[in-house]
C-alpha cells in the first residue's frame, strides 16, 4: 500500500521525522509530499525542503520525497497513493485533521486517511515553534534532526 505524508515542512522537524519511521514502517512505499503553493511565506525553499528530507529519510529505503501544489488529494490519486498519513499532537490538531479528513475524502474516495498519534516527546513540536526559537537564538537540538540545523541557523544569520 502507498501512502502520503503531506506538508510544509518548513523545516523538517524531529516530529516529522518520527511520523515519517513510523509510517514507514507501516506502508510499502511512502512518499513525503512538499506543499509548493506559492502563497505560503516559508523560510525554505521548496529544493531545500525536499533535499533536507531526503537527507534525514536516507536510511529508509521505502520513502521517496516529492513536492505537489494544489490538492493532496488530487496528488495522491495522480501518483496512486491510498492512504494520507496526519500527524496528531493534540485535541486542536484533531479538529482542523477531522476536517482535512472529511474534505479529501469528498475529493477523492480512493484515500483513506491514516492519523499517527504524536510521541510525547514532540506534542509541543512545530515547524512555527522551531522557526520562533531559531530566530531569537535559542537551542533547536531536541526539534530538529542534527543534519539539519546548521541550515536553519544559516538562514537567521542572513
Ligand atoms: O505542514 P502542514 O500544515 O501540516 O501541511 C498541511 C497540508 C500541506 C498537508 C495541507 O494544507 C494540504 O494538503 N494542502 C493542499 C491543499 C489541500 O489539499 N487541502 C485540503 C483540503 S482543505
Amino acid at each position: 500500500m502507498k501512502a502520503i505524508y503531506g506538508g510544509s515542512f518548513d523545516p523538517v522537524t524531529l516530529g516529522h521525522l518520527d511520523i515519517i519511521e513510523r509510517a514507514a514502517a507501516l506502508f510499502d512505499e511512502v512518499v513525503v509530499a512538499i506543499l509548493g503553493n506559492p502563497n505560503k511565506n516559508c523560510l525554505f525553499t521548496v529544493e531545500e525542503r525536499k533535499a533536507h528530507l531526503e537527507t534525514v529519510t536516507k536510511h529508509l529505503d521505502n520513502v521517496s520525497v516529492d513536492s505537489f501544489s494544489g490538492l493532496l488529494a488530487d496528488y495522491a490519486a495522480k501518483i496512486g497513493a491510498t492512504v494520507a498519513i496526519r500527524g496528531l499532537r493534540n485535541a486542536v490538531d484533531f479538529a482542523a485533521e477531522y476536517q482535512m479528513y472529511i474534505i479529501n475524502r469528498h475529493l477523492n474516495e480512493g484515500i483513506e486517511t491514516v492519523f499517527l498519534a504524536a510521541d510525547e516527546e514532540h506534542i509541543a513540536l512545530s515547524s512555527t515553534n522551531v522557526k520562533e526559537v531559531a530566530i531569537f537564538g535559542g537551542n533547536i537540538d531536541n526539534m530538529v534532526p542534527s543534519q539539519i540545523k546548521p541550515f536553519i541557523i544559516e538562514k537567521y544569520k542572513k
